[in-house]
C-alpha cells in the first residue's frame, strides 16, 4: 500500500471544476491584485469564525508580522512564546528587533504551559503569543486571566495550524487581540501557494493591519505607517474561497480520522501489552510500542488536526520502516527553537526547557488528511 501524507491531489480532483473555474475567472478578469475575490474571501472568513474583521495577507509569517506591527512592537520589547513551534513564530519577533522569551510546554498538549508564563513577565513584556500546535488551541481562558491581571499585555494567537479549531464552542479569535493563520497548501485550509490572514474583533487594529499590508498606505501614495507589501493574491483567495465552502465537512472528516487513529492504535497497544507480558516471562524482550504516546485534545476545545502526531522512543528506525512500508511520516519539529543556531544570542542552553526537548526528540506525525480510509488507518496502525 502507498499512503499519501496530505493527499492534496485527491482534494484537487474532488473540487477541480469549482476551483479551476474560479482560477480561470481571475485570469480572464486580470484582477490579480486585490480583486473582488479578496473581499469575498475575507467576508467568508468572518462568517465562518464570527470574527468582526478578517484581513488576508501574503503568508502566515507575514500575518505574524502584521499583528505585531499593529501592536507597535519595537526593538527591546519582549514577547513570551513557546520554543516548540515552527521557526516563523519566533523569527518574526526577532525580525522586529524584539526578544522572544520562551516558556516550556505542557507535556500532554504540547502547547505553551500557561502556569509557567507569569514568572517570565517583566515591564518589557508586550505580548504573549501562544501557538495552537497541530491545530489545538492553548489554554485560552487562563491566558485571558493573565491579561486581566497584567492589563498592558496583548495576546496574539499564532493559529497557522488551527484554522477552524474551537475553544468552548467558539473560534479562537474571540479569545485574543489578534489571531493569525496560514493558508500554506499543506495546512488544514490551504491555497495553491502562499497565503495567510489576520482576524480580530478590534476595528482599529483591523484598519491598521489593512494599511500595513499595503505599505502603510491610507490613501494611494500616502503612507501613514512603515508597512509592507503583504497582500494575498486574488487567485489564491479564489481557490481557498472554494475550499472554505467545503471546510466544515473536511474538518469533520479530519476529526473522524484522528478518532479512528486513536481507537485503532490504542486497541493494538492493548494487544501489545498482553504480548509484552508473555514475552517478558521468557526473555528481556521489550515491546517498543509500550513507548507509544497518542495525542491528547482537551475536552473543552477542538483541534483542526493539522497533524496527528504521536511520540515514540525509536523514531529514526520507525520512520525508516514505515517508509519502506509505503507510509510517509514527518517530524514537527526535531529541534526546539531555543537550541537553534539563529537564537544562540539569546543565551539559552540544553536543559532550559526539558519538556520541549524531550517531546521534540520523540514526536512523529502520521499521514493526516480528510480522505484517509479505514483500511489505510488500519494498515498504518498495524505497521506501527
Ligand atoms: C506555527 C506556525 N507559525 C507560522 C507559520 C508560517 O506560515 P507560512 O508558511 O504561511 O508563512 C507556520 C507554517 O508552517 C506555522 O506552522
Amino acid at each position: 500500500m502507498k499512503i499519501d501524507f496530505a493527499n492534496l491531489k485527491y482534494q484537487h480532483e474532488l473540487y477541480k471544476d469549482e476551483i479551476e473555474s474560479a482560477m480561470l475567472k481571475v485570469a480572464r478578469n486580470c484582477n490579480f491584485i486585490m480583486g473582488e475575490e479578496v473581499k469575498e474571501f475575507e467576508d467568508n472568513l468572518c462568517k465562518f469564525t464570527g470574527a468582526k474583521n478578517a484581513v488576508t495577507c501574503s503568508s502566515g509569517t507575514d500575518a505574524l508580522l502584521l499583528a505585531m506591527m499593529a501592536l507597535d512592537i519595537k526593538p527591546g520589547d519582549e514577547i513570551i512564546t513557546t520554543p516548540f513551534t515552527f521557526i516563523a513564530t519566533a523569527e518574526t519577533i526577532a525580525l522586529l528587533g524584539a526578544k522572544p522569551v520562551f516558556v516550556d510546554i505542557d507535556e500532554k498538549t504540547y502547547n505553551i504551559d500557561v502556569s509557567k508564563i507569569e514568572e517570565k513577565i517583566t515591564d518589557k513584556t508586550k505580548v504573549i503569543m501562544p501557538v495552537s500546535l497541530y491545530g489545538q488551541p492553548a489554554d485560552l481562558e487562563a491566558l485571558q486571566q493573565l491579561k486581566i491581571k497584567h492589563s498592558k499585555l496583548k495576546i496574539i494567537i499564532d493559529g497557522a495550524q488551527s484554522f477552524g479549531a474551537t475553544y468552548k464552542g467558539k473560534a479562537e479569535v474571540h479569545y485574543t487581540d489578534i489571531y493569525t493563520t496560514s493558508f500554506f497548501p499543506a495546512k488544514p485550509l490551504g491555497c495553491y501557494g502562499d497565503g495567510g490572514a489576520v482576524l480580530t474583533n478590534n476595528d482599529e487594529l483591523a484598519e491598521k493591519m489593512r494599511m500595513l499590508r499595503v505599505h502603510g498606505q491610507n490613501k494611494r501614495y500616502h503612507h501613514k505607517y512603515i508597512g509592507m507589501g503583504g497582500r494575498m493574491d486574488t487567485i489564491q483567495c479564489a481557490v481557498v474561497n472554494v475550499k472554505l465552502k467545503h471546510y466544515e465537512k473536511d474538518l469533520a472528516k479530519r476529526q473522524e480520522v484522528a478518532e479512528k487513529y486513536s481507537k485503532v492504535l490504542s486497541s493494538k497497544l492493548e494487544v501489545g501489552s498482553e504480548e509484552l507480558k508473555e514475552k517478558k516471562k521468557t526473555s528481556n524482550f521489550q515491546l517498543e510500542t509500550s513507548n507509544l504516546i497518542l495525542p491528547t485534545v482537551k475536552s473543552d476545545r477542538t483541534s483542526a488536526w493539522a497533524q496527528y502526531s504521536i511520540r515514540v522512543k525509536n523514531r529514526d528506525k520507525l520512520q525508516l520502516m514505515l517508509k519502506e512500508a509505503g507510509i510517509p511520516t514527518a517530524v514537527h519539529y526535531p529541534m526546539p527553537l531555543h537550541l537553534q543556531e539563529c537564537f544562540e544570542y539569546l543565551g539559552y542552553k540544553e536543559g532550559n526547557f526539558p519538556i520541549a526537548e524531550k517531546v521534540s526528540s520523540e514526536i512523529m506525525s502520521l499521514p493526516m488528511n480528510p480522505y484517509l480510509t479505514d483500511k489505510e488507518i488500519e494498515y498504518i496502525a498495524t505497521q506501527l
